[in-house]
């Protein structure tokens, strides 16, 4: 008999976000809603390919020449078009790659900052389940800051800078550069620039996730902070993703960059590469040649952005649908009204999120919702459902 080497191995908690779309895939009820995890959905519920995305499949299809490796930090052109696209110039100060979607860019960071800058990582109370993760993963000490209240489902902005004024020097500061996920709470520009004022005041370093460029108020102002933060000059760390901003979601596709303005950008680049190299040596191709070829190319980068916006409005659309629709479900209304890109909390009870998942309505345990889940079909549905739970 084979000796059992994996007898006594445990198991792990399955993700949740991505554990509600699978139940959600296998329920057979045909009137099913997934109001779970965050994807785009059009008014058919389907997450679709864009435009630009086609096109410039369709040019790769015939200009591609080889299925040679990329460089281990991924595609150049893509990279300097990431960099004019989130700091609008092709930035010579900064460490970059090309990266397994925005976790990938995340935990390479986190990876390099194990490495070279071991010191606590402050993220938002709450904020995505993965970033505690993936930090924890790569042996970081994550910790807190205040951000939102999950009792009146308001957000805790002053406490947030009280906190800022005391937090240790040389603590990393993970910010949600736009779209906060999960409360769509974000910080306004004179907000950013008082944070940015205090990081270089005290020293702290920034560290900006930004997953939902566009999605929020346009391209221009979600990108303020990360552009702002760049143009002071202040050191920073930024994990982009294309995932939202181009459906580009099973292509994983992201980027990684650090600002550095010392004599060591070259030393940091080269580690990065080093962590990329141990890991999965160098990154797969067809997103980021997709990406290159609709930001490079001016037609298929004005056709992105018209789809990108277009995307932006029927979340503002859906958000105002479900305000007026389902209004005596949201906790806080003003909060839910004025947040920002895909999520919010609803504010209702795990209890209440298990009885609609009994009606084949999927939302996260602590009721985030994706408000692109909601569409002109389903929303009869969800206010029968929700006003027959409410009364009874
Ligand atoms: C989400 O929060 O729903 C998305 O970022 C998808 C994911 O991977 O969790």
């Amino acid at each position: 008999m084979a000796h059992l080497f994996f007898e006594h191995v445990g198991s792990q908690p399955s993700d949740l976000v991505l554990e509600i779309g699978r139940m959600w895939a296998k329920d057979p009820n045909p009137e099913k809603i997934n109001l779970g995890i965050g994807i785009f959905l059009d008014e058919k519920g389907k997450c679709p390919v864009l435009k630009a995305v086609k096109e410039a499949e369709t040019f790769l299809v015939e200009n591609e020449l080889s299925k040679t490796y990329l460089p281990i930090e991924g595609d150049a052109l893509f990279l300097e078009e990431t960099k004019r696209l989130l700091f609008s110039e092709n930035a010579p100060q900064v460490a970059a790659a090309q990266t397994l979607g925005g976790t990938g860019a995340l935990r390479v960071i986190a990876d390099y900052l194990k490495l070279e800058w071991n010191h606590p990582i402050y993220v938002s109370d709450p904020t995505w389940a993965n970033h505690h993760g993936v930090f924890t993963a790569a042996g970081l000490e994550v910790k807190t800051y205040p951000y939102y209240d999950r009792t009146t489902y308001t957000s805790k902005k002053k406490e947030f800078f009280d906190f800022l004024e005391h937090v240790g020097k040389g603590s990393i500061l993970l910010l949600h550069g736009c779209c906060h996920n999960p409360t769509g709470i974000d910080f306004t520009q004179k907000e950013w620039d008082h944070i940015l004022e205090i990081c270089l005041k005290r020293g702290l370093l920034p560290f900006f996730d930004i997953a939902y460029l566009g999605l929020g108020e346009g391209i221009e102002k979600d990108r303020y902070a990360v552009e702002t933060f760049y143009k002071s000059g202040i050191e920073m760390l930024v994990a982009f993703s294309y995932s939202k901003t181009m459906d580009l979601y099973k292509e994983r596709v992201g980027a990684l960059m650090i600002v550095n303005h010392s004599h060591t950008v070259d030393a940091m680049q080269s580690t990065i590469k080093q962590i990329i190299r141990r890991n999965y040596s160098n990154p797969p191709a067809h997103g980021a040649l997709v990406v290159q070829a609709i930001l490079s190319d001016s037609k298929r980068k004005k056709l992105w952005l018209d789809e990108v916006e277009e995307h932006r409005l029927r979340s503002v659309e859906m958000r105002a649908l479900i305000c007026n629709e389902l209004e005596s479900w949201i906790r806080h209304k003003k909060e839910f009204q004025e947040a920002k890109g895909f999520f919010s909390y609803l504010g209702i009870s795990k209890e209440m999120v298990l009885k609609l998942r009994e009606e084949s309505i999927y939302l996260l345990d602590d009721s985030r919702l994706n408000v692109l889940g909601v569409n002109g079909s389903n929303i009869a549905r969800l206010k029968e459902v929700f006003s027959r739970l409410k009364h009874g």
